[in-house]
């Protein structure tokens, strides 16, 4: 069985709907941040305080590539793994790829207060995470299915997945 991959920005609903989702399909839950917590030793923002970005991305394609190889499952990879080509050729040679979108704004609210996401811990600012969506827009859109989660229950958004994959 093919897997499913779910990408998207932090705070795009891509653990939540992944949990649910596996439930849903009797597939395998794997969360790729999880995965690289476990093989590191320490955690995330750890890893890009200690050793910085690059080292984490590094990781990340690592980890992401062992994960992957495995069959029936519904994986959530971090909102930085599609920005390697390379990842998303492991990706969709794994499965289906569905993007998960929302709005500045909703991102901001659901990321606000978090103080375990690097990349948005100095400025969480609309600004800031409107010009990271857009300098990443190209590589979310590399996707089979692309599915806006504002206003809808983690639940609606996992049937819509089903729907369209099934
Ligand atoms: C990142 C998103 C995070 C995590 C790391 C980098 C990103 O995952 O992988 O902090 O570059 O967008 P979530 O999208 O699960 O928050």
């Amino acid at each position: 069985m093919k897997n499913i991959i779910l990408t998207g920005f932090m705070g795009c609903g891509k653990t939540s709907v992944g949990r649910v989702l596996a439930t849903r399909l009797g597939f395998r839950y794997l969360d790729l941040d999880e995965a690289i917590v476990q093989e590191a030793g320490v955690t995330i923002k750890e890893i890009f305080a200690n050793q910085g970005e690059p080292a984490f991305r590094e990781l990340e394609s690592r980890v992401l590539g062992r994960v992957v190889a495995g069959n029936g499952l519904v994986v959530s990879t971090g909102g930085g793994a599609v920005l390697s080509s390379a990842n998303r050729t492991l990706m969709r040679a794994s499965g289906t790829i569905v993007n998960l979108t929302a709005s500045v704004e909703t991102i901001a609210a659901r990321v606000s207060g978090d103080s375990e996401r690097p990349l948005l811990q100095n400025d969480p600012s609309l600004e800031r995470i409107r010009t990271m969506l857009e300098a990443r827009e190209g590589c979310y859109a590399d996707a089979d299915l692309r599915i806006a989660t504002d206003a809808k229950s983690i639940e609606a958004v996992a049937d819509e997945i089903i729907r369209s994959v099934t």
